[in-house]
């Protein structure tokens, strides 16, 4: 089985790609993340004729949006994943309806990404740290790699944030915290400011809150269903429990009452 958290880390070797793909393509149609993304792109401060760098782009969905504040500029997108980069290509050619050598992705470990220093104004990373080994190396790759004074800026989710509201909280809480245990860094949204301070200067901190009131979207994005089967696996819920819980989310959303919540902090720092 597939469990999201898991298969971000090392996406070439999942067994369920498509599950991947769903679930990066969905977010991009939902208001909550194309309003902190947009905040994001506009943090960047980027000159029309700008060099931009989006790392562990994903699917590429923000590459084309990039493009559009860099007309006469450059737009690179870097990920682990050599499927995640030939779609990404893909998906950009179709979105510019045209090949546009000034938008590129390339294959690269955030942890060592291979081009020369100091050759972006900017550099951002979306949702990837709460991923990857050593985060703080991360942010000193991506300040490496902008010129002095340019920008750096990260969105990532405090997953102790986390809630799927039901009228079970003790079982809510049991699949809350089964899914943030599936991330190398939980914490990774709160820990930003104090993370960013000590290698840039700290230029902006908001916090998103992301609000699905859809249970089939949640599903998606949170992995409900086979997390609550963990939860049994592990022991930590009885068969009974889950089955329950499960229903009563079914029920909270024929009643329109579903929610699940999560906080995006977006922090962005100038280098010195
Ligand atoms: C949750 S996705 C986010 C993708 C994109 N930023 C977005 O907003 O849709 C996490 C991405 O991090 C990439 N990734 C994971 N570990 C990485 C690493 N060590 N170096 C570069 N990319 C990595 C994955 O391949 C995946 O594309």
């Amino acid at each position: 089985m597939t469990f999201l958290a898991d298969a971000f880390r090392q996406v070439d070797t999942s067994s369920d790609l498509a599950k991947l793909e769903i679930c990066l393509s969905l977010m991009e149609r939902l208001p909550d993340f194309l309003a902190y993304k947009n905040m994001s792109y506009d943090l960047l401060a980027l000159d029309p004729d700008g060099k931009v760098a989006d790392v562990a782009c994903g699917l590429g969905f923000d590459l084309p949006r990039l493009k559009q504040l860099v007309p006469t500029g450059e737009v690179t997108g870097f990920d682990l994943s050599e499927n995640f980069v030939k779609a990404a290509q893909s998906n950009v050619v179709d979105v510019l309806g045209t090949e546009d050598p000034s938008v590129t992705v390339r294959q690269g470990d955030i942890h060592a990404l291979g081009c020369e220093p100091d050759l972006f104004d900017a550099a951002r990373i979306d949702r990837s740290l709460q991923h990857i080994p050593d985060p703080a190396a991360a942010i000193a790759g991506m300040a490496r790699i902008v010129r002095p004074r340019g920008i750096v800026c990260a969105a990532e989710p405090d997953w102790s944030s986390f809630v799927i509201g039901s009228d079970m909280p003790a079982a809510s809480r049991q699949v809350e915290a089964a899914f943030r245990r599936g991330f190398r860094n939980p914490l990774i949204g709160q820990q930003l400011p104090a993370m960013f301070g000590t290698q840039l200067s700290v230029t902006h901190h908001s916090a998103h809150p992301i609000l699905l009131r859809s249970l089939s979207d949640a599903e998606i994005i949170f992995d409900i269903t086979h997390t609550a089967e963990r939860c049994v696996e592990s022991g930590d819920m009885s068969a009974t429990e889950s089955r329950s819980f499960l229903d009563n989310l079914r029920k909270a959303e024929e009643t329109g009452t579903f929610f699940a919540l999560l906080i995006i902090h977006v922090v962005s720092g100038r280098k010195h």
